[in-house]
C-alpha cells in the first residue's frame, strides 16, 4: 500500500476541498489513472481510495503493454455547486500540472469528458477531453470492446471454443460499458439476461431479446458466464457459494471483496477474470489515439490483445497451479520490475 512514488494531499486554494493525487509508479513510463469526484465520509477514506486505485492502474498499464504507470486523483466532495465543482477541478489541475508530466489524467466516477476540459485549463496533462475539444472523448466504447476481446479468451479457456453465439451471459449493469457490451454480445448471437437497479434501461433487454430480471437473480443466475458491469465488491464469499455459472468476467472495477475470494471462485471451478485486465480497453484506446495517433485498425488490434494477455493468464495459473489472479499480479510485478 505504501509503495507509492508520491502522495499529495491539499486543501484546494480555489475550492477548499481536498485534493489528493498518488502516484503510484513511474518505473515503466508517466503514470495514468481517472478524476474521482465523489463525497467520502472523511477525506481519509479518500486518501485510502486514491492509494489502492493508483496501484490498480500500475497493475492494470503493466498488463496492458503500455509505456505508463499507476496515479490517481480524487477529490472529496460533495462539489454540486458547479462553480465549486469548477474551483475543484481547477485544484486537481494545478495539483497534476506541478507533477511535470510524471502524471496524467482522465474521467472517472463522478467526471466526464467535458470535466477534463476545465481541468486542461490548469493542465495539458489529460486525457479524454471531447473530440470537438482535441481529446479521444468517452473512453466506455473502448473498455466495452475490451471486455468483449476478453469474454472470447475466457470461453476458449473454459468451453474450448471463443464463439459468443449461443453462449449465455448475465450482464449486471446497463450503463456506458454494460450497455455496450450488452449490445455487442447480442449482435455476435449471445443469449442475455440482463439487469440494472435503474428501470430505465429495461428497453434495451426488449430491444436486445435479453431477459430482464433482479441484480440478485442475474447475479446467482444459471448461465455460461456473468458479466459485472456495475459496481464493485460484488463477489464476497456468500455470492461466491451461490454462484450457478461457470465463469465470472466483466469491467466492474474491484469485483473482489477481499482477494482471499479469488481462491474461493478457484476452489468452486469458477474461472475469474481478473478485472483490471477485463478493463483496459479505455485506457488503451485513449492513449492509442492521443498519444500514439493510431489508426482505428491499430486501436482495434490493441483491443483485440487484451483476449492475447488474459490467455496467457489463464495459461500461467494452470501452469503454475494458481489462481488467474495470482497469476495476473505475478505478470504484472514482472513487467513493472
Ligand atoms: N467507463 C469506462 O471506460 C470504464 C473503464 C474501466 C472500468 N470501468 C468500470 O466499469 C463499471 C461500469 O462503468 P460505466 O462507465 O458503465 O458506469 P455507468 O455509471 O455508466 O454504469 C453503471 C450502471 O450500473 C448500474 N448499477 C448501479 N448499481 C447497480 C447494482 N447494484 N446492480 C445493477 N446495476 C447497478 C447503474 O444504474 C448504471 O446504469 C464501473 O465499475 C467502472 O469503474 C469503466
Amino acid at each position: 500500500m505504501f509503495s507509492h512514488e508520491r502522495i499529495i494531499v491539499r486543501r484546494g486554494p480555489e475550492s477548499g476541498l481536498p485534493i489528493i493525487v498518488a502516484v503510484h509508479s513511474t518505473k515503466l513510463g508517466p503514470a495514468l489513472g481517472g478524476c474521482r469526484l465523489k463525497a467520502y465520509g472523511q477525506w481519509q477514506d479518500g486518501l485510502t481510495d486514491a492509494l489502492r486505485l493508483s496501484a490498480a492502474m500500475t497493475d492494470k498499464c503493466a498488463l496492458a503493454g503500455l509505456p505508463n504507470g499507476g496515479g490517481k486523483t480524487v477529490i472529496v466532495g460533495p462539489a454540486t455547486d458547479p462553480g465549486l465543482r469548477e474551483a475543484a477541478l481547477h485544484d486537481a489541475g494545478t495539483v497534476i500540472e506541478e507533477l511535470g508530466g510524471r502524471y496524467a489524467t482522465g474521467p472517472d466516477v463522478g467526471t466526464g469528458p467535458d470535466d477534463m476540459v476545465t481541468i486542461g485549463r490548469r493542465t495539458s496533462h489529460v486525457f479524454c477531453r471531447p473530440v470537438g475539444a482535441g481529446g479521444s472523448g468517452d473512453s466506455s466504447p473502448g473498455t466495452a470492446v475490451g471486455t468483449v476481446a476478453a469474454l472470447r479468451a475466457v470461453c476458449a479457456a473454459r468451453f474450448g471454443s471463443a464463439a459468443l453465439a449461443g453462449r449465455c451471459f448475465a450482464v449486471i449493469g446497463l450503463g456506458r460499458v454494460g450497455g455496450r457490451v450488452a449490445r455487442l454480445l447480442a449482435e455476435a448471437g449471445a443469449k442475455l439476461v440482463v439487469t440494472d437497479v435503474d428501470p430505465a434501461l429495461r428497453p434495451l433487454a426488449d430491444e436486445l431479446g435479453a431477459t430482464w430480471t433482479t441484480p440478485d437473480e442475474a447475479l446467482t443466475a444459471d448461465v455460461d458466464v456473468v458479466v459485472p458491469a456495475a459496481l464493485g465488491g460484488v463477489l464476497t464469499p456468500a455470492v461466491v457459494t451461490a454462484l450457478r455459472c461457470a465463469a465470472v468476467a466483466g469491467p466492474a472495477n474491484n469485483q473482489l471483496d477481499t482477494p482471499a475470494t479469488a481462491d474461493l471462485l478457484h476452489a468452486r471451478g469458477i474461472l475469474w477474470a481478473p478485472d483490471y485486465v477485463v478493463s483496459a480497453g479505455g485506457v488503451i484506446s485513449a492513449t492509442a489515439v492521443e498519444l500514439h495517433h493510431d489508426t482505428p485498425a491499430q486501436v482495434a488490434a490493441r483491443l483485440d490483445a487484451i483476449g492475447t494477455t488474459l490467455t496467457t493468464v489463464f495459461t500461467n495459473a494452470e501452469r503454475d497451479h494458481i489462481t488467474p489472479g495470482a497469476a495476473a499480479h505475478h505478470l504484472s510485478r514482472a513487467r513493472v520490475g
